[in-house]
Parts: C-alpha cells; sequence; structure tokens
C-alpha cells in the first residue's frame, strides 16, 4: 500500500490518511521522511494506542488526529501531497462522496486499497453484515464496484498510474499530474 509512496520519495511530504485507525501506516511514511501526518477517523476507539504508538516512534509532534467524517465534514481536513485510505472505502456506503472528498484533498497522490468484486468476496462480507446486523453492531461493509471507486477520483484530476491485486484486496494508485 505505502510501497508506492516509498518508491517515489516522501521526504518532507505532507499526507492525510482518512481512517488511518491507528495509524500504522502514516508512521512508516513518517519514518521515512514525510515531514507531517494528519489521521481523519470516524472512530475515537483507536485513540490511545494511536498516541502510544506515536510516542514510541518519536514523531508524536508530527501527527494530528482528528476526529469526524470527511464526507460530512470535509473542512476537518487539510489539503496534502499524499492522501490514503487503507481498507476504508468498503466501510462507507458513499463511495463516490468519500472519494470525491479524498480526491480534492490531494495535491499529488492519493492511494487507495479496497476489497476485489469478486462473488466469493461479496459472499463473505454479505455473511460479515449478516454477523453485524444479528450482534446489533453498526459496522457495515460495502464492495463498490472498483472501476467506480477509481473514477470517482479520476473525475477529481487524478490519473490512475498504479494498480495491483491481492486475493481479497486491490490497490489503486493516482496521481495528479
Ligand atoms: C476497516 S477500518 C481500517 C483501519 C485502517 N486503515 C487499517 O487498515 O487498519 C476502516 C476505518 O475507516 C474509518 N472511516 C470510514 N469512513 C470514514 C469517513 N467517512 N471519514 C473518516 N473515517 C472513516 C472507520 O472509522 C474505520 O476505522
Amino acid at each position: 500500500m505505502i510501497a508506492f509512496l516509498q518508491e517515489r520519495g516522501v521526504a518532507g511530504a505532507t499526507v492525510l490518511e482518512v481512517g488511518g485507525g491507528v495509524g500504522a501506516l502514516q508512521l512508516e511514511l513518517l519514518k521515512a521522511g514525510a515531514a507531517y501526518a494528519t489521521n481523519l477517523e470516524l472512530s475515537p476507539e483507536y485513540e490511545d494506542v494511536a498516541v502510544e504508538l506515536a510516542q514510541e516512534a518519536g514523531v508524536s509532534d508530527r501527527i494530528e488526529r482528528r476526529l469526524g467524517d470527511l464526507v460530512a465534514d470535509p473542512g476537518l481536513a487539510a489539503e496534502a501531497d499524499a492522501v490514503l485510505m487503507h481498507r476504508v472505502v468498503c466501510c462507507y456506503p458513499d463511495y463516490d462522496g468519500l472519494v470525491g472528498a479524498a480526491s480534492e484533498r490531494s495535491r499529488r497522490f492519493l492511494v487507495m486499497s479496497f476489497p476485489r468484486s469478486r462473488a466469493l468476496i461479496r459472499l463473505g462480507m454479505g455473511a460479515v453484515n449478516l454477523a453485524a446486523r444479528l450482534l446489533r453492531w453498526e459496522y457495515r461493509t460495502w464492495v463498490h464496484p472498483p472501476d467506480a471507486i477509481v473514477a470517482a477520483a479520476e473525475r477529481r484530476g487524478l490519473t490512475l498510474v498504479e494498480e495491483s491485486h491481492g486475493r481479497i484486496w486491490q490497490v489503486a494508485a493516482l496521481e495528479r499530474k
């Protein structure tokens, strides 16, 4: 997921990670020389661990953590050189709104991972949603059409420059040229 950015060099870059959880990816980018990272996360549950990890890595003064929904409140996140969304698009119903808001915040790169649209994966995600409903969790997942996810970023001026596929996840890296 971040190899694409590391290969291009992140020295001095600003990073926005949307739905970054505990922030593992941004920590790697900061260690690789990125200047500053902002994490915008819907859930407050990661905060304690995230703060500890940033302290251990010695980068607390180069991370800002914000809570909120990028789509409902886009002003929560400023523009950054690189915007990341790892396993996030599948946790939000409005992929066009989410990818659109993330794209509009990207000065140069947008890197996203999301599930491949395969019958078995859709079936698995359906089972996860059924279990979540039975357990009365709010959590739901969506297998949005991969081409439409990429097209949502392209409509905001980004160009697909690299794609890779694992068994479940695929990664799309886009650049503003
Ligand atoms: C499956 S978790 C992935 C966390 C982390 N990126 C990882 O791979 O470990 C998806 C995260 O995206 C966050 N998220 C989903 N939609 C969001 C939105 N519109 N704005 C901010 N965060 C969002 C959720 O709160 C959740 O923590």
